[in-house]
């Protein structure tokens, strides 16, 4: 394979002329290859190894205890499957804030056995020292401001932010602080919709909501949810595109069935 031919379609370039021409950006989840194959084969623009890896792939109730070899795992194998996507890796809990030097060794750990495209943090000024660092390596970074799930326990519950002068005030400010550093584009997630437009209005760089309102630059889900694989996550924000949870019940049910009775396997499904 010619270098060339490994250069993905979409860049980060990319997505900032995409806001200057104002087409929408388009970016959901992926955690595996044969999804990752999937989402690349539909044309969506960014892919997300995001680190909600950790509630719907691996069962947990926060992204907390996601581990960054179990990121790498998942970032390898989405990176194996993408040919035009941009691929942006979650940094999980733990390994960016509070210490900027352990911040670039685990960026540079993600980019270096992934493969993937760019790295995202969740925070503003609070973690800033740490996304100057890995900025510095060359390392593409986006943002990730309003809901900041690594931050549950801070917060305690997952409502909307920034309803209050102050938080919103505190968000714009963050905004342009990590827009300053040098940051490719920011997630803003779970905040009032008119906050959400300034915001995009603000900026130079991308704005991607999720529960951010429709005046952003563009829009993420969590591929599990938008499906319908997961059930009991019902957000406001949140639109369903199939009902996938009840279509594998009935094939596998079907399977099940079909394995009983004595079904499965027919003469043409056997040598
Ligand atoms: O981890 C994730 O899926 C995310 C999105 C919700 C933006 O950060």
């Amino acid at each position: 394979m010619s270098t060339e031919s490994k250069v993905r379609v979409i860049t980060t370039h990319v997505l900032s002329e995409m806001k200057f021409r104002g087409e929408k950006i388009s970016m959901l989840t992926g955690y595996d290859y044969s999804m990752a194959r999937i989402l690349d084969a539909a044309g969506i623009d960014v892919i997300l190894v995001g680190d909600s890896a950790s509630n719907v792939m691996a069962g947990y109730e926060s992204t907390l205890p996601i581990t960054l070899d179990q990121m790498i795992y998942h970032a390898t194998s989405v990176v194996r499957a993408v040919k035009r996507a941009l691929v942006v890796v979650d940094m999980p809990f733990g390994t960016y804030q509070g210490n900027s030097k352990l911040a670039l060794n685990c960026a540079i750990r993600i980019m270096k056995e992934s493969g993937a495209d760019a790295l995202k943090l969740e925070g503003g000024r609070e973690i800033i020292d740490s996304v100057q660092r890995i900025l510095s390596a060359g390392i593409p970074v986006m943002g990730h401001l309003g809901l900041t799930p690594q931050s549950i326990h801070k917060f305690g519950t997952y409502v909307v932010r920034a309803k209050d002068e102050e938080e919103a005030d505190k968000l714009v400010e963050d905004a342009h602080i990590l827009q300053d550093a040098g940051c490719f584009a920011l997630v803003l997630e779970k905040i009032p919709a008119k906050l959400g437009a300034k915001v995009a209005r603000d900026l130079k760089i991308p704005v991607i909501g999720i529960g951010a309102g429709g005046g952003v630059d563009g829009q993420v889900l969590v591929v599990h949810d938008m499906l319908g694989i997961t059930q009991e996550f019902s957000p406001r924000f949140l639109r369903r595109y199939h009902n996938l949870y009840a279509e594998m019940l009935g094939a596998f049910q079907s399977f099940i069935g079909d394995v009983k009775s004595g079904d499965f396997p027919n003469d043409r499904e056997q040598y």
